[in-house]
């Protein structure tokens, strides 16, 4: 058993941005499945949503992120997080994140003085959103990164993956429960391990990957999610799913996104004979928000039977569309789109979870010790549809927010009290080496399938009947996998998202309205009566 001040689970902004904060105060552990880049934040394209011009103020886009979020905004939170935005950009541009600015080069001095370049998405009454070109996400990164591996309080451990959390409650004593530490397992030897900490953060962002087609990497496994059900806390808000109305199109491409950012600066959606649709389902056209741009295009293509619709930025000054979107053009012409000269085929898939573990403003959980920032977490803020580029602001300051509570709330005489627990080891007992992969492909397959297929942008009671009874199956398999054979990723990665497709059911099917992203032929108007957040807890 190893012991540290705190344990931070993932290496996304959220995680970096945590533990560059308390490493100023003790010893972190940054436990990462994969190498410590490997994050959705990494891909993050169009930027990050502040208040930083004149023009623009807290009261505008507090208001846009409540209309986005129909009516399930926690709006106090709302109003926090958009204050504390400007601090936690200038504490990101004095870590070396260069932003573009108007009229020239980025560096990072001009960052710190100049007129930052800001873009907008769909939603927002004014342009406010900083960004480094069409790959915001990667430049956070390496500044994070950078600044966490001078950092000598700060372990990382990377290809470590967090299997489940150590509670009082597992150990069998029936006080208060609250969390003592974590067990991860080492993937480079397969051996599981037990740190102990009375401050475990979960920092691992959200489930795209439990969607046949999403934007998310591999690493989007919801394993936060599960993990914290299994402990017992309460989880809010899952049948929110985000669709990004706009993922290219192309049977080699993955799941590549083409930022909101390109219809920010004039790009149009057109069916294949280029007419535009999106006047005929929203004022804003194609700067609705992202809930009604993705229902839109899954209505047209359903309509007309094409299987996907096109976004057309070729009326715009080739320089500039290759300048402003370089990542966006040099991915699309490696596929034989030139975006300059040719429409874009897009469609939409899974993006973002707007619930999560259910948290207070300062990141909180229903269970003593345990705490979520990021996009595991539903503070609130995201309400029934996250507006557009909110969730990079949202980690940034729910990590500032989260250190300065738990500082404030730090007790060292209790934890000393509970330092003679030592965690127990972990055994795997009589378990087998698995041997039969193919099936845990298979049970994967099936679970991103059936959710595609029952529990996307439209929904019916009778689909997301069957999902649950198929998803309730598959668990019963996988447990038993789970508890017969030795645990690698697959196998653990295919149980959290077992269990994390069922809550999006179980969730969605308690929600007998349409709001925001849950959209359901049965009910399909918003139910004044509903208009709270879901809640879900284990047993
Ligand atoms: P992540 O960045 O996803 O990091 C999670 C970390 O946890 C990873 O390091 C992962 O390996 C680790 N992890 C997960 N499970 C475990 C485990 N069991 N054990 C150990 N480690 C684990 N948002 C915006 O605001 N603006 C944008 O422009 C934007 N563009 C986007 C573009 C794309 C293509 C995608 C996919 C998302 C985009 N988003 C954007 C959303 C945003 O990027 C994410 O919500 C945000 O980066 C989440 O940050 P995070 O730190 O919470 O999680
Ligand atoms: C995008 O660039 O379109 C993604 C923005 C976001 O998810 O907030």
């Amino acid at each position: 058993m190893t012991r540290y001040d705190y344990v931070v689970i993932g290496s996304g902004i959220a995680g970096l941005s945590f533990a560059l904060k308390a490493a100023e105060h003790g010893e972190v552990a940054l436990i990462t499945k994969s190498n410590k880049a490997e994050s959705n934040t990494t891909y993050a394209q169009g930027g990050i949503a502040c208040v930083t011009s004149p023009e623009d103020s807290f009261e505008l886009h507090v208001q846009d992120t409540l209309v986005a979020g129909a009516g399930l905004c926690d709006e106090a939170v709302t109003r926090v997080l958009v204050s504390e935005g400007p601090a936690r950009i200038r504490e990101l541009i004095e870590l070396g994140v260069q932003f573009d600015v108007r009229d020239g080069e980025a560096s990072p001095e001009d960052s710190a003085t100049a007129e930052l370049d800001l873009t907008k998405e769909g939603g927002h009454s004014k342009r406010r959103i900083l960004h480094s070109r069409d790959i915001t996400g990667r430049e956070i990164d390496r500044a994070l990164i950078a600044a966490v591996e001078k950092h000598p309080r700060i372990h990382v451990l990377e290809h470590h993956m967090a299997v489940d959390l150590i509670t009082l409650s597992k150990l069998g004593f029936a006080s208060e429960d609250r969390v003592l530490g974590v067990y991860v397992l080492d993937e480079n030897t397969g051996n599981v391990k037990a740190l102990r900490s009375d401050y475990v953060v979960l920092a691992t962002g959200g489930c795209g990957k439990v969607y046949l087609y999403t934007t998310n990497p591999a690493i989007a496994t919801g394993d936060g999610i599960a993990m914290a059900w299994r402990a017992g806390a309460r989880i809010s808000n899952m049948e929110f799913i985000q669709f990004h109305p706009t993922c290219l199109y192309h049977p080699d491409a993955g799941s590549f996104l083409i930022s909101e950012a390109v219809r920010g600066e004039g790009a149009i959606l057109v069916d294949k004979n280029g007419r535009r649709f999106m006047d005929r389902y929203d004022p804003r056209g194609e700067l609705a928000s992202r809930d009604i741009v993705a229902r839109a295009i899954d209505a047209e293509m359903k309509r007309t039977g094409a299987r996907c619709m096109y976004l057309d930025i070729t009326h715009k000054p080739a320089e500039f569309v290759r300048e402003r979107f370089p990542n966006i053009a040099s991915t699309c012409l490696k596929y034989g789109i030139d975006i300059t000269k040719q429409k874009i085929p897009v469609v939409p898939a899974a993006h973002y979870q707007s619930g999560g573990v259910q948290t207070d403003a300062d990141g909180s959980t229903s269970l003593r010790g345990l705490y979520a920032i990021g996009e595991v977490a539903c503070t609130g803020l995201h309400g029934a549809n996250r507006l557009a580029s909110n969730s990079l602001l949202e980690a940034v300051t729910m990590a500032h927010r989260c250190n300065a509570a738990i500082l404030r709330t730090r007790c060292p005489d209790e934890t000393a009290a509970r330092s003679h627990f030592a965690l127990p080891e972990w055994t795997s007992g009589v378990a087998q080496d698995l041997d039969e992969l193919v099936v845990v492909y298979h049970n994967w397959d099936e679970i991103r399938r059936l959710m595609w297929d029952y529990v996307g942008i439209v929904r019916t009671t009778k689909r997301l009947q069957r999902a649950a009874t198929r998803l309730r199956n598959l668990d019963r398999e996988i447990q038993e996998f789970y508890w017969n054979f030795k645990v690698n990723t697959d196998l653990l990665e295919l149980r959290n998202l077992c269990t994390v497709a069922s809550i999006i059911v179980d969730s969605a099917l308690l929600r007998r309205e349409s709001r925001g992203l849950h959209y359901t032929l049965d009910f399909p108007t918003p139910d004044e009566s509903q208009r709270h957040p879901t809640v879900l807890r284990r047993g």
